[in-house]
């Protein structure tokens, strides 16, 4: 059954720009603080990685120190070892996000290391943000096909999903980081996740390579997930997924969203204002089709 409400998990100051070209940390503070007016309850504001492998997200400490942050909104970070926590808690993030790969392949070109050291090293972060009262988000990388290792079966995502939880996630968001996944694909691994997990610990997070992201969320919906990962404008990518593109874009998902009766609590006028001042700064278009007719009406 399809749910009444969903929660759309805005990445597209992170997952987003951390694939396009540098901004100034100036615009980066001006779409968050646009973006808190849409009505949105998560924004992940940043990362806190390596800024040789990342240099996009060098300045998350400074952004999300001078954002104006609104009450009602998570803001969280990507905090991949401890160095990375305790960024974000001088940041004042909200909540933390650690990141795996249900494959061996993107882990060692993603990460560095294995997934089961991987696992390892986030054993401190989760000890760290259980005594800061932090709630972690998890994602889960390649749950479809690994741009190394090709397809991924569908038990290896459920076993590491529930290692996630059970390390303490509140959630674990799926991530089909190349964008190959189709409604078949995408029911055959939800089958096997709903059979051990509660719903409402999973999200999807779908790029739109392939252009199969709405259809595949439209399939996630159908089968009961409530939170959806998204970009607005269509941002992004991952740069250890070569070809990877942006997220599925949030105006499409939202337009989506309203068309089948499901609220998202969403200001779509306000993501689509957002999106467009982003892509001027990136010196692009939007990759939402739902915004450029909305432009156009
Ligand atoms: P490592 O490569 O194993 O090496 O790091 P290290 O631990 O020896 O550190 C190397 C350098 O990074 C050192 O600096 C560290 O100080 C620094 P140097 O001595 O060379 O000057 N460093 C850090 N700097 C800032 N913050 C940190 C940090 N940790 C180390 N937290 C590490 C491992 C994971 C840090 C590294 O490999 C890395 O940063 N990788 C980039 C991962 C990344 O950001 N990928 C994109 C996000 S994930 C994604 O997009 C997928 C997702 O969207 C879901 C999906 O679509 O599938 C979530
Ligand atoms: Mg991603």
């Amino acid at each position: 059954d399809f749910p009444k409400s969903v929660c759309i998990y805005e990445v597209g100051a992170r997952d987003g720009l951390q694939n396009e070209t540098c901004l100034p940390s100036q615009s980066k503070i001006n779409f968050i603080n646009l973006l808190s007016q849409s009505g949105l309850s998560h924004i992940e504001a940043g990362a806190f990685v390596s800024a040789k492998r990342v240099p996009q997200m060098a300045d998350s400490l400074n952004v999300m120190r001078a954002i104006k942050r609104q009450d009602n909104i998570t803001y969280s970070a990507l905090t991949p070892n401890i160095q990375g926590f305790e960024m974000a808690l001088s940041a004042r993030a909200d909540e933390v996000a650690i990141f795996a790969s249900a494959s061996e392949g993107f882990s060692q070109h993603n990460i560095n290391c294995s997934i089961s050291e991987s696992l390892k090293r986030f054993e401190p972060v989760m000890a760290l943000a259980q005594l800061h009262g932090i709630p972690v988000r998890g994602y889960l990388s390649c749950v479809i096909d690994c741009p190394y290792d090709g397809p991924t079966p569908a038990n290896q995502v459920l076993q590491i999903t529930e290692q996630l939880i059970g390390m303490g996630c509140y959630e674990v968001s799926l991530g089909d980081t190349i964008g190959t996944g189709t409604p078949f694909k995408v029911a055959n691994l939800l089958d096997t996740i709903n059979s051990q997990i509660p719903s409402r610990k999973i999200a999807v997070h779908f790029h739109n390579t392939w252009g199969q992201a709405l259809p595949n969320i439209y399939q996630a919906l159908s089968m009961g997930i409530d939170t959806i990962d998204a970009s607005v404008a269509g941002l992004g990518g991952c740069p250890y997924a070569p070809g990877a593109s942006g997220n599925v874009a949030t105006e499409d998902v939202v337009y989506l969203c309203h068309q089948l009766g499901i609220e998202t609590g969403l200001n779509l006028d306000v993501l689509a204002a957002a999106g467009w001042m982003i892509c001027q700064q990136l010196n692009i278009s939007p990759r939402s089709n739902v915004s450029i007719a909305m432009k156009a009406r």
